[in-house]
């Protein structure tokens, strides 16, 4: 992308004129990486970056002065690999830390899994955890992960959101306002919900062409990945930083106040209804369940399935009893491969899901449990 990241001056002393110039060019400097097209989004009211200070300018001789660089920005940087891609996932305090009742968190299964899969272990790198919530932010760094930090004016992301509550649309279009941010920046990233159990390396499944802008997970899949009649699942997606991508996140995120009662993945699929993706010649691939599965629909075979997302499933104690269900049958899974002799087997027939009783007792309980 074309923000100035870094414009470095040398500038020799020798006179006043020259300091006076340095110090205008500074202000310049942060001047225009404040106010310039690509940080304005940083100029919503409600998504104030906190910005470092300019760096005095260190006298004499060849001075450097370096626009700040934000913190957004070096977080990307440090979790980005080589092809500036990275892996996000938004933590609040629900999920990393534990309740009184439960000897675990979504965190932490969410981790498990990247130490349990296959080729999963060296994702953890680059992956960037965006905190809505002090406590978040803390385990995060206790947890020596890569961690940043999401600041909103007046509005506490903490605990578990009722499911379509103010506060939970708010939090999923403060999420769509900070993805937007990332793709601006250049960042084409996975964007994974942290109820999602990554059991292989996804890199290896999604499509590596250029051309596909987009690749978005389904609760159900039909067959056709280029059918734009499936219900899409924006808890695990793929996208790749284009003026096409940030164009459909821009429009995406503009109707934010013209959706009241309707969550950013509804307005996604009716933009999707719409036809949005012939509009600005995006290519999209609807995700099979084969590979990116969930409890809407599992994975027909232990030996394709990449992640499992606890989606269908209403509240956090059902999602966490089911999700370690599926690292126990992953395990099982890869004890019984290990053996030679079962080299064999058919996987497909041998090996199934544990029922997601958890989940699909959350709908049972009354109507005012609806939680995510
Ligand atoms: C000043 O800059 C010149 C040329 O860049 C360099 O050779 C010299 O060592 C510098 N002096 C100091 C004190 O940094
Ligand atoms: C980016 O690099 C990683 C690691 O080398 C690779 O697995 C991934 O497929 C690359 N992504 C793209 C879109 O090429
Ligand atoms: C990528 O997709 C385009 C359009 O479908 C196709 O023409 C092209 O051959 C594909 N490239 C590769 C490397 O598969
Ligand atoms: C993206 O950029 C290309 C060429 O730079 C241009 O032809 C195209 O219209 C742009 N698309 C959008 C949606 O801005
Ligand atoms: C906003 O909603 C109204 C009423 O549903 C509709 O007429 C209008 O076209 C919408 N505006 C946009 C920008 O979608
Ligand atoms: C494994 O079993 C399933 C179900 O019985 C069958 O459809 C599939 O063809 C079998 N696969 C192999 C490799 O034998
Ligand atoms: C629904 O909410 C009411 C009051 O908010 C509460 O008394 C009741 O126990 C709740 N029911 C369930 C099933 O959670």
């Amino acid at each position: 992308m074309d923000h100035p990241k870094k414009i470095q001056y040398s500038l020799s002393l020798g006179s006043n004129l020259a300091l006076i110039f340095l110090f205008l060019t500074g202000t310049t400097v942060l001047f225009l990486s404040i106010w310039s097209p690509s940080y304005s989004l940083t100029n919503f009211p409600i998504f104030p970056f906190r910005r470092e200070q300019l760096q005095s300018c260190q006298l004499p001789n060849s001075t450097a002065v370096e626009a700040p660089q934000d913190e957004l920005e070096s977080a990307l940087e440090k979790a980005s690999m080589e092809n500036k891609t990275v892996i996000i996932a938004v933590i609040n305090k629900a999920y990393a830390d534990q309740d009184m009742k439960a000897d675990t968190t979504m965190l932490d299964i969410f981790l498990d899994s990247f130490w349990l899969g296959e080729d999963t272990k060296k994702l953890r790198d680059h992956l960037l955890l965006v905190a809505v919530d002090q406590t978040a932010y803390d385990r995060c760094r206790f947890l020596r992960l890569n961690c940043f930090r999401l600041e909103t004016d007046g509005v506490d992301f903490m605990g578990e959101k009722l499911y379509m509550s103010q506060d939970f649309i708010k939090m999923m279009w403060r999420r769509t306002l900070f993805l937007l941010e990332v793709l601006k920046r250049g960042y084409s990233f996975i964007f994974t919900d942290m109820d999602v159990v990554w059991l292989r390396n996804p890199f290896e499944k999604l499509s590596k062409n250029e051309t596909e802008d987009f690749q978005i997970s389904t609760d159900m899949f039909f067959g056709d990945p280029w059918s734009e009649k499936h219900l899409i699942n924006t808890g695990f997606y793929y996208i790749r930083s284009n003026n096409k991508t940030i164009a459909l996140f821009d429009k995406w995120y503009s109707l934010r106040d013209n959706s009241t009662g309707q969550k950013e993945q509804d307005v996604l699929l009716d933009l999707i209804r719409g036809g949005i993706i012939g509009q600005l010649g995006l290519k999209v691939r609807f995700l099979d369940t084969l590979h990116f599965s969930g409890f809407c629909q599992d994975s027909k075979d232990f030996r394709e399935v990449t992640t499992v997302h606890a989606n269908c499933c209403r509240s956090i104690t059902a999602k966490i009893t089911d999700l370690r269900a599926v690292l126990r049958d992953w395990k099982r899974f890869k004890k019984i491969m290990s053996y030679k002799r079962f080299a064999n087997v058919n996987a497909t027939e041998t090996f199934r899901w544990t029922g997601h009783w958890g989940c699909w007792n959350s709908w049972k309980a009354g109507g005012n449990k609806t939680k995510v």
